[in-house]
């Protein structure tokens, strides 16, 4: 039990890597914010994670799909709490289907990457007021299949698709993401950090044809080792100072050349901007 309360926002909380994560915080008596889009599931968890008897869990319901939605979702937490000492990025999916989100995003770019930079720039004034703010990305190895073309951005600019390029695509995204925004927190009291979590048995790979699965799990770790990672991160005093860092559990955090380029990063960052500007 911590002396110190934190308080602790966690995008996609209700199962895996999010669950574990905000399981480990709770244990350790902090406040924590899950941010779901599903609310059954996401009272589910929350009565989960009350029944540890230790920290405070609250709901907000947060759909990534839609920029509005992403809007206000943000403003309740900004009308309900004072700061956010810890925001963990981690809500994402994998689909094999060229789909459009409420906006007309490709998916997984706007599920992924889109919303979650929307919700993080809404959010960062709230971050900045802790002591110490920590923003923690979900990316992934997968990044290094990833590219990033403004062409594609929309769904139905979209010639050919593969599933599995584009989730590649949405985790540079993060990367590029988490170091751009490293780079403006410079000399604040706020860090922005990145991890590829490992391969991790959890709902994700809901997609997969059973054979597959049963293949790929042999490979999995479970929730709880990233959640571990998630939470040094976020307090241990070895990152106290550690801004713009990608780590990887499992496998060397090897970042591809497009990660990092700082140029394609900012690049990135003032589309994303443009992109949903309304809502800023
Ligand atoms: N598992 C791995 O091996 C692995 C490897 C590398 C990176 N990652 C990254 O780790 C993060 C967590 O993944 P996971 O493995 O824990 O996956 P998961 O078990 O599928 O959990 C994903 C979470 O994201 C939520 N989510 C999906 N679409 C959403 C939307 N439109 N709005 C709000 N929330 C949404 C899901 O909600 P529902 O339950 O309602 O669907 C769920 O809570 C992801 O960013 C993923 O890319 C995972």
């Amino acid at each position: 039990m911590m002396t110190t309360a934190k308080t602790i926002v966690i995008t996609g909380a209700n199962t895996g890597i999010g669950l574990a994560t905000a399981e480990t915080f709770i244990k350790d008596g902090h406040h924590v914010i899950i941010a779901c889009r599903n609310p059954d599931k996401a009272r589910t968890a929350q009565q989960h994670l009350q029944s540890f008897g230790t920290g405070q869990v609250d709901v907000i319901a947060l759909d990534l799909n839609s920029l509005e939605q992403i809007n206000s979702a943000a403003d309740e937490i900004i009308a309900k709490y004072e700061k956010i000492d810890v925001l963990v990025n981690n809500a994402g999916m994998m689909t094999p289907d060229l789909e459009a989100t409420a906006d007309g995003f490709e998916k997984q770019f706007g599920v992924n990457y889109l919303g979650p930079f929307l919700w993080t720039m809404k959010l960062l004034p709230l971050v900045k007021k802790a002591d110490q703010g920590r923003v923690i990305n979900l990316a992934s190895m997968m990044h290094i299949l990833g590219s990033i073309k403004p062409e594609s951005f929309k769904a139905d600019h979209i010639q050919k698709y593969n599933g599995v390029i584009s989730y590649g695509n949405s985790k540079l995204a993060n990367l590029l993401f988490s170091n751009a925004l490293a780079t403006q927190l410079q000399g604040s009291n706020v860090t922005s950090n990145a991890l590829h979590p490992g391969g991790v048995d959890s709902e994700i790979y809901r997609e997969l044809p059973k054979w597959q699965y049963a293949i790929i799990k042999l490979g999995l770790i479970p929730p709880s080792k990233p959640a571990e990672l998630i939470k040094k991160i976020a307090f241990d005093p070895s990152w106290a100072k550690r801004n713009g860092d990608y780590v990887s559990l499992q496998t060397p955090a090897f970042k591809s050349g497009k990660a990092k380029n700082q140029k394609l990063a900012q690049q990135l960052y003032d589309q994303s901007l443009d992109l949903v500007k309304n809502y800023l």
